[in-house]
């Protein structure tokens, strides 16, 4: 099967959806996007029609509408499905973890049931790092064990889990319907080279780059830095964060593996990063290299729930899916800074 082929993404509107849809059009697929608007706004949809100069079915749907994929599925002639909707505030998921198994697990099981009625067995499914906890060395790959330490942590995992288990359940019984990608997300970060699409978090950004952002932008006074004594070269905790661009890329890789017949069906797990890490200070020193933009920080205590390094052991992805992160830190910085100057209201404005 080729670049002809239909390609349901669910959580198409938000920050890494939005740009998988991009690279799917521009890769040739065909895309039919479904989104309840929960986190996003439906202007990405239009941007990334201005981007591409192509059109696409958008769907203002919930995954956990049994009715509406039967619907969807039934209209459309999908061959596989690019799965990021999901919720993703680690604080919301902590007070509310029945929001977070709902959604997150039950809204995939609503999709899993509705796909094997419908004979679809093709699947990437956004993980992420945080489903390997407080790692017992750096850089981390695949195969280490997994640990989650907050509701959307665990909500990552039982998803793994269930995709495991139907993988496994076809080998039992001899069949071959499941072809799933498990892609575990380190940090992603930038945003389109166009400054059309970016990352719009409702509110005050939890994480570093979108709060810094909005140091630089001058709405938030200074950035504060968690901790600077952890067990990490100067004391700041190090991250790999990766381009958004280069994370979609992953996903069109993985598409191109599990759509190949050649290779083999089941469940099939990459990390998606660098193999580099950051530490907080590098990143606001790269980003003041890259953007002449001086950010104002002051050293606090640690965040309660941080680990001190996480990395990516990247090369079983070179190796099985021929992917490799390719932009650097100061392309991240000059695309996230280029998107936010563009758009300092996110799609509000
Ligand atoms: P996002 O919030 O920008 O995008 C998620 C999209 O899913 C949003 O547009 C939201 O409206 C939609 N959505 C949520 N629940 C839905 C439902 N029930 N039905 C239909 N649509 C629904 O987040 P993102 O950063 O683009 O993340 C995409 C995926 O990647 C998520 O599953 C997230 O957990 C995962 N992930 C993200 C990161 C990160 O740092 N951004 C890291 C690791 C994994
Ligand atoms: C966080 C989530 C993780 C999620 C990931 C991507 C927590 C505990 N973990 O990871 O589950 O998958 O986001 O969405 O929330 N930092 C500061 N000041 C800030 C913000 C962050 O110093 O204002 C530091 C942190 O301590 C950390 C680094 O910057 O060392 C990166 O933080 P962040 O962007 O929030 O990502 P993670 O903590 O890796």
């Amino acid at each position: 099967m080729n670049g002809n082929a239909t390609i349901l993404v669910t959580g198409g509107a938000g920050y890494i959806g939005s740009h998988a849809c991009v690279a799917l059009l521009e890769a040739g697929y065909k895309i039919v996007v479904i989104d309840n608007l929960v986190n996003s706004s439906p202007l990405s949809m239009a941007r990334v029609k201005a981007i591409t100069r192509q059109d696409f079915a958008f769907i203002e749907g919930d995954i956990c509408e049994a009715r509406t994929l039967d619907a969807l599925f039934k209209q459309y002639s999908i061959d596989a499905v690019m799965h990021f909707a999901g919720l993703k505030a680690v604080g919301e998921s902590c007070s509310n973890p029945l929001l977070y198994y709902q959604n997150n697990v039950a809204g995939t099981l609503t999709l899993c049931k509705a796909m094997k009625a419908h004979g679809v067995g093709r699947i990437i499914f956004s993980s992420s790092a945080t489903v390997y906890g407080e790692p017992h060395t750096v850089p981390i790959d695949e195969s280490f064990p997994l640990q989650t330490t907050n509701p959307y942590g665990g909500s990552k995992k039982m998803v793994e889990d269930v995709f495991r288990d139907l993988a496994e359940a076809d080998r039992l019984g001899d069949a071959e319907f499941w072809r799933v990608g498990l892609l575990r997300y380190f940090n992603p970060v930038g945003a389109h080279p166009s400054g059309m699409i970016g990352e719009a978090p409702n509110g005050v950004p939890n994480n570093l780059l979108p709060y810094m952002l909005q140091v630089a932008l001058g709405k938030q006074p200074e950035l504060t830095v968690y901790g600077d004594d952890y067990p990490t070269p100067d004391g700041t905790g190090v991250r790999d964060y990766i381009h958004v661009v280069d994370l979609v890329a992953g996903h069109v890789k993985a598409l191109h593996f599990l759509l190949d017949e050649n290779n083999a069906s089941g469940c099939h797990t990459w990390n998606l990063g660098t193999g580099q890490g950051y530490s907080v200070l590098e990143m606001i020193t790269a980003f003041e290299a890259a953007t002449n933009v001086k950010v104002p920080y002051k050293i606090a205590p640690r965040r309660p729930g941080d680990i001190p390094a996480c990395w990516a052991e990247p090369s079983k992805a070179q190796r099985e899916i021929n992917w490799q992160a390719e932009q650097n830190l100061a392309q991240m910085m000059k695309d996230s800074w280029h998107w936010q100057c563009q758009n300092p209201e996110g799609y509000d404005a």
